[in-house]
């Protein structure tokens, strides 16, 4: 009988993928996924760091599936991702029941690791330096979509911000080479494929020799069947003038940006090492509007970190208020190993932070509303994912501008471009009716 596995992902897109990746693997290897972990010979968690919270949730979990091995001895359980770099060896103390613990950029050599496993079967460490290449290329990915795809197109961050503590797991930037890429996006269109987004922890840092960002998302606007592309998640400081222009120039490079601001306090930004103010920021986000003026932008923003003042934090609500960006993801300061912002003094109380999470996310609400009432009467383009959450013939998809979009339909529709009348708007998504039927 064939072996099973259950992968559990948490955190951002790229461990989506590399869940991806490790699903093609163990297809490859005769594998078959499993419904749940209960069902599961091989359990893998593929873990974050960004925040404690996340890596709380890991332990925790890691906690029930000890008790779930108590009756099922045969089972392997591993830890792979963000966390699994950070910690090591240290998940094997007091936790016999893990078996393997891998890195992000060890995904590739998931064959050996397993069949080590199988010959010897005692705790199994797999960590790369943080130099080590990464794995870019993996025969068969299992992608989640049929219709949409993601490519890593390079891995690592240089920037260090002070607060975050991926450069220390993901290791240095490493761009892919070009001719790699733009196969995997051919095959992809070959396949059906109709939308792509661009992975990279520091996306539009790519370069590879004298080939950039900006020649990588024109090559890849040439391939036919290709209909959009997305990236994530790109700095700031790297949107240059010959990307922002890409926005007037490439039809396909779809309305949404993800640009993450952070803080809007020059002190703050400063303090972060994000290397711009929030002038600088403003002023890319004008011209963005400028050259694609129905560009939905998006961003992340950390509230409460150390010696953030109460007026720093109304900067940060100013430039919400200003830029009315189409959503935003919101977080408490986390402290994290290794990083800068570690020692720094002035800690904000936690009740401060909560405060300030609260009225940062009313205010966002009100604008996301706003936002998507105006597009109430158009029609939209959308390509059509999957069920609503809601009920039965109901089907979702999303807009250019990345929006939510939920109309009734036949399940046929998955997969096509279908204009969209919207007649409703919520805080995070659209109702309408198809404009054909
Ligand atoms: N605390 C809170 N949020 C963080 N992020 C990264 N590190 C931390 C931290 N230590 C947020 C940033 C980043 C997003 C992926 O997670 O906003 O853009
Ligand atoms: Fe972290 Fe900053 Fe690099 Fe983003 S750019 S991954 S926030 S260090």
């Amino acid at each position: 009988m064939k072996k099973s596995y259950f992968i559990e992902t948490y955190g951002c897109q790229m461990n989506v993928h590399d869940t991806e990746k490790i699903s093609g693997i163990l297809n490859g290897l005769g594998y078959a996924p499993a419904e749940d972990e209960k069902s599961a010979d091989l359990v893998l968690l593929n873990t974050c760091s960004v925040r404690e919270k996340a890596a709380q949730k890991v332990f925790t979990r890691l906690g029930q599936l000890k008790k779930l091995k108590i009756g099922k001895p045969g089972m392997t359980i591993g830890v792979c991702g963000c966390l699994a770099q950070q910690e090591g060896d240290l998940f094997f103390k007091n936790r016999p029941y893990v078996d393997v613990v891998f890195g992000p950029r060890n995904v590739g050599e998931l064959p050996s690791i397993l069949s080590q496993l199988e010959s010897e079967r005692h705790q199994l460490l797999a960590l790369s330096g943080p130099r080590q290449e990464p794995t870019f290329e993996v025969d068969t990915i299992l992608r989640d979509s049929e219709f949409k795809a993601y490519i890593t197109i390079m891995e690592g961050c240089d920037k260090f911000c002070t607060f975050c503590v991926v450069p220390f797991l993901r290791g240095r930037e490493v761009s892919r080479d070009p001719h790699s890429i733009l196969l995997e996006a051919r095959k992809l269109a070959d396949n059906g494929y109709v939308e792509l987004c661009l992975l990279g922890q520091n996306v539009n840092s790519y370069r590879y020799e004298d080939f950039d960002f900006a020649d990588l998302l024109c090559s890849l606007h040439e391939i036919p069947g290709i209909k959009r592309i997305r990236y994530t998640s790109p700095h700031p400081t790297d949107i240059n003038q010959k990307v922002m222009n890409l926005y007037a120039e490439l039809p396909k490079l779809c309305p949404n940006l993800h640009l993450p601001l952070q803080a809007g306090s020059n002190d703050v930004l400063s303090k972060m090492k994000r290397d711009y103010t929030r002038e600088m920021f403003l002023s890319k986000v004008e011209y963005l509007k400028e050259v694609r003026p129905e560009i939905a932008l998006s961003t992340d923003i950390i509230v409460g970190f150390p010696g953030e003042t109460e007026a720093d934090f109304l900067y940060t609500l100013d430039v919400v208020r200003t830029v009315e960006f189409a959503s935003i993801f919101s977080f408490k300061y986390s402290p994290r190993k290794f990083t800068a912002a570690l020692k720094m003094e002035d800690e904000v109380p936690e009740c401060e932070k909560s405060e300030r999470l609260q009225r940062l996310q009313n205010l966002q609400k009100e604008i996301q509303l706003r936002l998507n009432q105006s597009l109430v009467g158009t029609t939209q383009e959308i390509l059509v994912e999957n069920h609503a959450k809601k009920g039965e013939g109901e089907l979702s998809g999303r807009t250019p501008c990345n929006r939510i979009v939920n109309f009734p339909g036949p399940e046929s529709l998955r997969g096509s471009f279908v204009p969209v009348h919207i007649e409703s708007a919520h805080p995070n998504s659209l109702n309408g009716t198809a404009a054909t039927q």
